[in-house]
């Protein structure tokens, strides 16, 4: 059963949490473990990154610290995904604290299982979820300070998407899973814009502040749909490793 995607049901703890920040937390984290960071560590408050992050040699660590899009002064990154390179992040733990999707992570981290989802690792997280068939699933966007946000909505559709297709195949129906209306408005501001993503972006008000900040770029990559397959997977609490599947 889904729920999706804006508000964190109350009860009871699902079996598989899917935390979602296309702009650009979650698409930044997937980025980085496929360049070969070594895990992903997560804060809601900086001032608990810089402590945590202290007991790491500085070539083990990489501090990456958002506030309104911008890069926080005193962290070696701020939250593009184009930084994290090979060269950058290979080896190393990415410390970050974003806006809304670390603090979205640090909301769900009670979960049986987390995963965090974007537009560019939508197929790994659905590969995931038909392998393991779990029973309850939050899909969560982290919205921007806890109001909704069209592109975390619209990669839950994009999710929930592919899996009703691929569901179909088998003879399953999409309305045997849907926990809530909201799975039906997701697909269908999916559907609607499916081929247009960047545009989505553009309009999305997120996609606005970031423009204003020169995150064209930014937007052209989280964008793009299924170009790395790889699933972030929480270990312990605030801390992901890659799943490759
Ligand atoms: C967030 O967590 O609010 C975002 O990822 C903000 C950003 O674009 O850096």
């Amino acid at each position: 059963v889904f729920h999706t995607p804006e508000l964190t049901p109350a009860e009871p703890t699902p079996d598989c949490a899917i935390a979602i920040d296309v702009l650009r937390a979650t698409t930044t984290m997937a980025t980085a473990l496929n360049a070969g960071a070594e895990a992903v560590q997560v804060f809601s408050s900086i001032d608990e990154l810089m402590q945590v992050s202290e007991a790491w040699l500085p070539e083990k660590r990489l501090r990456a610290g958002e506030r309104g899009g911008a890069k926080v002064p005193g962290c070696d990154l701020g939250n593009s995904p184009l930084d994290c390179t090979p060269e950058v992040v290979g080896g190393r733990r990415l410390f970050i604290s974003t806006t809304n999707g670390t603090r979205c992570l640090e909301r769900v981290q009670h979960a049986t299982t987390v995963l965090t989802g974007a537009l560019i690792n939508r197929s790994a997280v659905v590969s995931y979820l038909l392998q393991h068939q779990p029973e309850l699933v939050w899909m969560v966007g982290s919205g921007w300070e806890g109001s909704f946000s069209l592109e975390d909505t619209v990669c839950a559709g994009a999710i929930l998407y592919s899996l009703s297709q691929q569901l179909a195949a088998s003879g399953q129906s999409l309305e045997a899973i849907a926990g809530n209306d909201e799975v039906f408005g997701a697909i269908a501001l999916y559907t609607q814009w499916q081929d247009q993503l960047l545009q989505l972006l553009h309009h999305a008000s997120h996609g606005q502040r970031l423009l204003r900040l020169n995150g064209h770029a930014d937007l052209e990559y989280c964008a793009q749909t299924d170009i790395l397959n790889i699933l972030p997977i929480q270990k312990e609490p605030g801390v992901l490793i890659k799943q490759t599947l």
